[in-house]
């Protein structure tokens, strides 16, 4: 096997380039990079963006394996997708993190709780919890596949929640752009799964670390 070949097949490779982005969070918390709202609050922001990119990544990989039956990327990105829904539950958990530090009390935490722009947040994100409990093979065997597959359904309605929580923060043009692009994948793989019912032909399971 080669160097690079080497490189590219190790988890370790791959967790460093899910923690690339953190760099930021970083340079904003020593440097002054935290803006008119203080480094928690711009931190607050860039974890809750990175989650939410990531569980769309995570997300838009059946639909395109099922579009590009043949790319080795997309190949690649599905064996590891289990790396990818454990980064989107620790930028998360960094993300509740430096919302609680940015209230600063939990009488603040309280009164805004029932608002539909954190309650869609905390539902999502304990979605997560049992997601990312049971994201090992030891829960995997213990679990059994149906199970264990069933569990990780939640997380549809989690990402619906997200869109809904991103969408009431902002609703700018980027949020809707992403969550419309992955709505277009879901609907082009519903599209291929139909016709080659049709026709005879059953669509590729993808396989996952
Ligand atoms: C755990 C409960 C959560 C709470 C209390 C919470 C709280 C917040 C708050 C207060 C903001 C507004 C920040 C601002 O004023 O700009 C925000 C924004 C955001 N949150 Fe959450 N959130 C939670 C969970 C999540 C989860 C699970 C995700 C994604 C996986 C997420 C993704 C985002 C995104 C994308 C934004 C917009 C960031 C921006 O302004 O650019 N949040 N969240």
């Amino acid at each position: 096997m080669t160097a690079a070949k080497k490189l590219l097949n190790s988890p370790y490779f791959f967790w460093a380039l899910l923690s690339l982005p953190s760099i930021q969070m970083i340079v904003a918390l020593v440097g002054d990079g935290g803006g008119s709202r203080g480094p928690a609050h711009e931190i607050l922001e860039w974890a809750g963006v990175l989650a939410t990119l990531l569980l769309i990544i995570a997300l838009g990989l059946s639909p395109l394996q099922a579009i590009f039956p043949k790319s080795r990327v997309v190949a690649w990105l599905l064996q590891r997708r289990r790396y990818i829904g454990v980064a989107v539950f620790s930028y998360s958990l960094v993300h509740l993190a430096f919302y609680l530090v940015d209230l600063g009390s939990l009488r603040a935490v309280l009164d805004e709780l029932t608002a539909p722009v954190i309650l869609t947040g905390w539902v999502a994100f304990f979605i997560f919890i049992p997601m990312a409990v049971t994201s090992n093979a030891v829960m995997t065997r213990a679990m059994g596949w149906r199970r264990w597959k069933m569990l990780q359904r939640g997380v549809y309605p989690a990402a619906v929640l997200v869109m809904a929580h991103w969408l009431i923060v902002e609703l700018e043009p980027g949020p809707v752009i992403f969550f419309a692009l992955l709505g277009a994948l879901e609907l082009c793989r519903l599209w291929l799964t139909l016709s080659n019912r049709k026709s005879g032909h059953e669509l590729r399971q993808p396989t996952e670390a």
